[in-house]
């Protein structure tokens, strides 16, 4: 009988130790990470899998009879293999390669328009999308003359579920299953079984999901799910759609080209089977192969024991944060990743606020690395009527100490600048 592999127990210096980038230092101060909802760091096992790639079996996929095809194939075909796993697809047919999170909302937006939308019908998205899943969504909206629809943010920062606007013309709903720019984890299981009965098409942005929530498609219940490789420690230039399969089958093609097709006649195409018809040009083969191994590496630990560690960093940070004058956290909701958006506000004792950049700007000098401005949520900031945030977001290489570095730095910073 096979048993079940041990993971081993946490350590959070063990963990940092695996990845590269946390020795460099920055302006002669020791990196601290904290813009890892923009890009997460590499364990050095993902980067040596990209470069063993291209040193050792470097050859384009599917289309070759020789051996070096034929095992670049195997390779990209056992990282979808293990895609599917991750996530709980039904089948490896299901698991399209993309180029990241936008270009699978992108695909998703104007294939399922081009099958669902005609004039007058409705797509719902929510007020804390991130751009790339409001503006596809505009974008086919436009072409086939239907209307956006929003769900509004309560003050916390979570959707507003007694104002889902869902009506009989309602064909898609898109939302994200974690904000980017607030943490908050939505309930996007409820939401989905409520969409479901009214046969709409959901479709989810698990951009921010993937490296922090055990994500599980079929218990979601998503007809499709949109993440990138570098938020979940794998590389840049690589994504996953994840998308129920008969669904995948009535929706037409995206992009033309080579290996999305059957037969071509200078008169017209048939197209190539699951997953192949999404799938045009040839793929990041190096960043596939790299998405798998931070896939596996991932599955070394228990996800559930990274999240409370970073749930710890979240509560902690957060209580540090608190206490300094002026500072106001956007976004409060009770489910949250380790994403922190704060403001700082007039303080009482200054009259004077401080802008998000300038902090930004401080902190990177003593070696921090935040995010500031918009987080590409501009109607979120118009929301809660700022222009822009400081944004610290956790990873599991994180360490309680680390956040006591930034809260240091962070109050240096606030006198400076006030
Ligand atoms: C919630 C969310 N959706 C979509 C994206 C776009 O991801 P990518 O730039 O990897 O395509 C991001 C990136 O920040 C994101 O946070």
């Amino acid at each position: 009988m096979k048993t079940a592999a041990v993971k081993p127990a946490f350590n959070v210096d063990e963990l940092r130790a695996q990845f590269p980038i946390l020795k460099e230092l920055v302006h002669g101060k020791p990196l601290v990470y904290f813009d890892n909802a923009a890009t997460s760091q590499k364990p050095r096992r993902v980067i040596k899998a990209e470069s063993a790639y291209y040193a050792t079996i470097n050859a384009n996929v599917h289309r070759g009879v020789h051996t070096l095809s034929t095992k670049a194939t195997e390779a990209q075909e056992a990282a979808r293999e293990i895609v599917r796993k991750h996530i709980n697809a039904k089948h490896a047919h299901e698991i399209i390669f993309t180029s990241g999170t936008t270009a699978g909302i992108n695909l998703a937006a104007a294939s399922l328009g081009q099958l669902l939308l005609k004039k007058g019908d409705e797509v719902v998205i929510s007020g804390m999308e991130h751009h790339s899943n409001i503006v596809p969504w505009q974008l086919a909206c436009e072409r086939h003359g239907a209307t956006l629809k929003v769900i509004p943010i309560t003050d916390s920062g979570e959707w507003d579920l007694k104002q889902v606007p869902f009506s009989g013309k309602t064909r898609i709903l898109a939302i994200s299953h974690v904000s980017n720019t607030l943490g908050t984890i939505n309930p996007v299981k409820k939401l989905i079984a409520q969409a479901k009965k009214q046969g709409i098409v959901t479709v989810v942005d698990g951009a921010q999901a993937i490296a922090h929530l055990n994500v599980n498609v079929q218990d979601l219940g998503c007809d499709l799910y949109a993440f990138s490789g570098h938020k979940a420690y794998g590389p840049t230039g690589i994504g996953v759609l994840y998308g129920r399969d008969e669904l995948l089958e009535r929706m037409p093609p995206w992009q033309g080209g080579g290996e999305m097709i059957d037969t071509v006649t200078l008169i017209q195409s048939t197209w190539a089977k699951l997953p192949f018809k999404f799938e045009a040009g040839t793929p990041n083969i190096a960043g596939i192969i790299g998405l798998g191994k931070a896939i596996r590496w991932m599955e070394d630990y228990d996800k559930a024991v990274m999240a409370r560690h970073e749930h710890a960093l979240l509560q902690h940070a957060t209580k540090e944060l608190l206490a300094i004058d002026g500072l106001r956290i956007i976004g409060t909701a009770k489910e949250k990743v380790g994403v922190i958006s704060f403001v700082i506000d007039p303080s009482s004792a200054s009259g004077s606020g401080v802008h998000h950049y300038d902090l930004g700007t401080l902190l990177d000098q003593q070696g921090i690395a935040v995010r500031t401005g918009h987080h590409c949520t501009q109607p979120l900031m118009d929301r809660f009527g700022v222009s822009g945030t400081t944004r610290v977001s956790f990873a599991c290489f994180n360490s309680m100490e680390e956040v006591d570095t930034m809260v240091a730095a962070l109050k240096k910073a606030i006198k400076m600048l006030r």
